[in-house]
């Protein structure tokens, strides 16, 4: 009897909107390409040590789960934060998670995440050739911060990057309805913790019938609270309502956060990565008490990465088209690898996969380049919108059910999401 072919897939770190296309992007191409079985792991590298893991054909019926799994936002799978020892400090891990591989027939593994997820496709497919072990290790990019390197740019972020245009404009036109004969000042908190990809994404809200923020701060440039002030108040004398966009991750000359000044939590991740928030409302109780106007903070928070009902049709099929690469390359023989988004064209837009080693990128972050922002680093220019804009475009409505959006949920009790899905689907 022939040897089986599997193929298992995770997901890690912050959730997208379109991280779940991906995952139906492997799955579909894993069966075409006449794998036996694809199994996923619950909760990432993490859920698999604990031997946490399905069989996604007890998941995925039929065409239509397909297409509700492509629009359904966050870790379907359920993901996790979790870095791997290196090889030489804690052997023991490594001798596990390829005891469950070989016990689960697996050819290859998939893994769906940012730079940080890099890191152990990197470390296990460095471990499979030291120890002479054949399972081909692949990534697939993820991260609605934008910040991996050698990628045109990462599925997740159009979809965060249109819902943060959107929602711009919308914050932008609230604030602008009350400030009659009064100030008002309103802060948005944009994530992206280094990179400001999603922060810069603000300045697509200026179009023929918005002006777009009056400020965009970026995490790349020390933050300057005096000349912020400054900025601020000459604003004021021109406007009653101004909008300003900064990242959670915006930091002072001496490497402090600004959310560090005011309450922000200082918990750290496993990766080392301080956790964010506060910054909008540190900046917007400052104003209040140095200005003495009405100030809002608008923390957009989560809810930037899993608004599913505001995915960019581009991202979702570059996530399904970038899981489906990856499967093609395990299939060749690649291993050690990251698939990669090349921009062909901007217009019309067009784009392929590609594939670096996974050396090159993983912990790597690409951050926004000083030319694409103004002299004073307060906007970014017209080159850093026409990168973003053709990401935005198109939309995949979500499968609407008694009028709200409905997604693929596992129907394993305790597994990810924990919800049973009911019959009718
Ligand atoms: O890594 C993606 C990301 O969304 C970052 O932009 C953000 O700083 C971080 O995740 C927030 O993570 P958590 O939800 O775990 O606080």
């Amino acid at each position: 009897m022939a040897k089986k072919r599997n193929i298992i897939v995770g997901q890690s770190g912050g959730p997208t909107a379109v991280i779940n296309s991906s995952l139906a992007g492997v799955y579909k191409n894993a069966i075409e390409r006449g794998f036996d079985k694809v199994y996923g792991m619950i909760h990432g590298i993490q859920g698999l040590l604990d031997e946490q893991y399905i069989d996604l054909s007890t998941q995925i019926h039929t065409a239509l789960d397909i297409e509700l799994l492509k629009r359904t936002p966050s870790a379907f799978l359920g993901s996790c934060r979790f870095k791997l020892p290196e090889i030489h400090e804690d052997k023991a891990i490594y001798e596990k998670i390829f005891e469950i591989l070989a016990k689960l027939d697996i050819d290859a593994f998939i893994y769906i995440g940012g730079n940080d997820s890099m890191d152990t496709i990197k470390k296990l497919s460095d471990y499979a050739i030291l120890t002479g072990h054949n399972q081909k290790f692949l990534g697939v990019p993820k991260t609605i911060d934008n910040d991996l390197a050698l990628t045109d740019h990462t599925p997740g972020f159009g979809s965060a990057a249109k819902y943060i245009g959107a929602a711009t404009k919308e914050v932008i036109r609230d604030a602008q309805g009350l400030a009659y004969k009064k100030k008002q000042i309103t802060i948005m908190e944009i994530m992206g913790r280094n990179a400001g990809w999603l922060t810069g994404a603000t300045a697509l809200a200026k179009t023929e019938d918005c002006d777009g923020p009056d400020l965009i701060y970026l995490p790349e440039v020390p933050f300057d609270l005096d000349a912020f002030m400054k900025k601020v108040q000459d604003l004021l004398e021109r406007k009653d309502s101004i909008v300003i966009a900064v990242s959670e991750g915006i930091k002072l000359a001496d490497g402090r956060y600004v959310c560090e000044l005011g309450n922000g939590a200082d918990s750290v991740d496993a990766f080392g990565h301080k956790q964010m928030g506060g910054t909008a409302s540190y900046l917007a109780n400052y104003l209040s008490a140095e200005v003495g106007c009405k100030t809002r903070a608008v923390e957009l928070s989560t809810l930037q990465r899993s608004a599913s009902h505001m995915a960019s049709r581009v991202d979702i099929d570059e996530a399904f088209m970038v899981g489906g690469a990856a499967v093609k390359a395990a299939d060749e023989g690649d291993t050690g690898k990251m698939v990669v988004i090349d921009r062909l064209s901007d217009d019309p837009y067009m784009a392929t996969t590609g594939i670096y080693d996974v050396h090159r990128i993983a912990n790597e972050e690409k951050l926004v380049p000083r030319s694409w922002m103004n002299k004073d680093a307060t906007y970014v220019t017209k080159d850093f919108v026409d990168y973003i804009n053709p990401l935005i475009q198109g939309d995949y409505q979500p499968i609407m059910v008694n009028g709200l959006p409905r997604h693929l949920v596992m129907t394993m009790p305790g597994a990810a999401g924990r919800t049973r899905r009911k019959k009718e689907m």
